[in-house]
């Protein structure tokens, strides 16, 4: 192998090391100076600079964020079945994170459960099975429910995002935003009785505060859904926090057995 070979396989190993796994162009992007750009929209490496458009192929004006955030609102609310959501995201083409995922990682378990786990985003394991939580994090999730006697048959798992941010980077607040409309509308679908929110993204998301995992984590809440239903909420850490940070188990726990309480009290009444 050459020296330069040799440059360009420890590179390859470094990113892979810091979970950069796909490639999403041909050309590296500077990411503190340029606008990214899909992928569909990128230059060939050696292609001649693009001619400016003919006159009379002027584009139409982009629309605006939020009118781009009100039609997925109309989009998703106008599923009236998991189904049709489900449907809905798959034909959803605005929300950029799409183009660069493998898969839609809509949901998994049972949509009768009485508790609804919400994670961050798929990473990249989900993102080729289409499924949540289907790595090593996921592998820890079952785990844990399993010590509170649940399973994929009694609860029901999702993400704040549907599709994968690429490298998992984290998503744009423009991104996000266009995928909260789709996980309210799911949420109000399902109506859960209990909804754990997963690591800090999610439970910032769904409590809509800023206050960190570590302040709200073991704590019940009380999360409004699409203005329609309030449900107690538990923030726990994330299972792949607790996987680099194993000390922190002993917390999860505190948490599980309080959710466990909620459930049994549920089951209860
Ligand atoms: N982490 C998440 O938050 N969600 C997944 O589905 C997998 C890993």
């Amino acid at each position: 192998m050459t020296q330069e070979q040799k440059a360009a396989v420890s590179l390859l190993r470094w990113y892979v090391e810091h979970g950069v796994t796909d490639s999403i162009g041909d050309m590296p992007v500077d990411r503190r100076k340029a606008e990214v750009p899909h992928q569909q929209d990128q230059t060939p490496a050696r292609a001649a600079p693009a001619a400016s458009p003919p006159p009379s192929t002027k584009p139409a004006p982009a629309a605006s964020a939020d009118d781009l955030v009100s039609n997925a609102r109309r989009v998703a609310g106008a599923a009236s079945t998991l189904d049709e959501l489900r449907q809905a995201l798959e034909t959803f083409d605005e929300c950029p994170l799409k183009k660069t995922a493998k898969n839609l990682v809509f949901a998994d378990g049972n949509p009768e459960a009485d508790i609804v786990f919400v994670g961050e985003a798929p990473g990249r394991d989900e993102d080729i099975q289409g499924l949540p939580f289907v790595g090593r994090s996921g592998q820890l999730l079952d785990r844990m429910l399993a010590a509170i006697g649940l399973d994929r048959t009694r609860a029901y798992i999702t993400n704040i995002l549907p599709w994968r941010p690429p490298g998992n980077r984290n998503p744009t607040a423009e991104e996000t935003a266009l995928c909260i409309p789709f996980l309210e509308r799911h949420l109000e679908l399902i109506g859960p009785k209990v909804v754990v929110a997963l690591g800090g993204v999610s439970a910032k998301q769904l409590l809509d505060t800023t206050e960190g995992i570590m302040r709200l984590r073991g704590k019940w809440r009380t999360m409004n859904i699409a203005n329609v239903m309030d449900v107690p909420l538990l923030p726990m850490f994330h299972p792949a926090y607790l996987l680099r940070q194993p000390a922190q188990k002993r917390l999860a726990w505190q948490d599980l057995l309080s959710l466990k309480d909620k459930l049994d009290l549920i089951d209860e009444g």
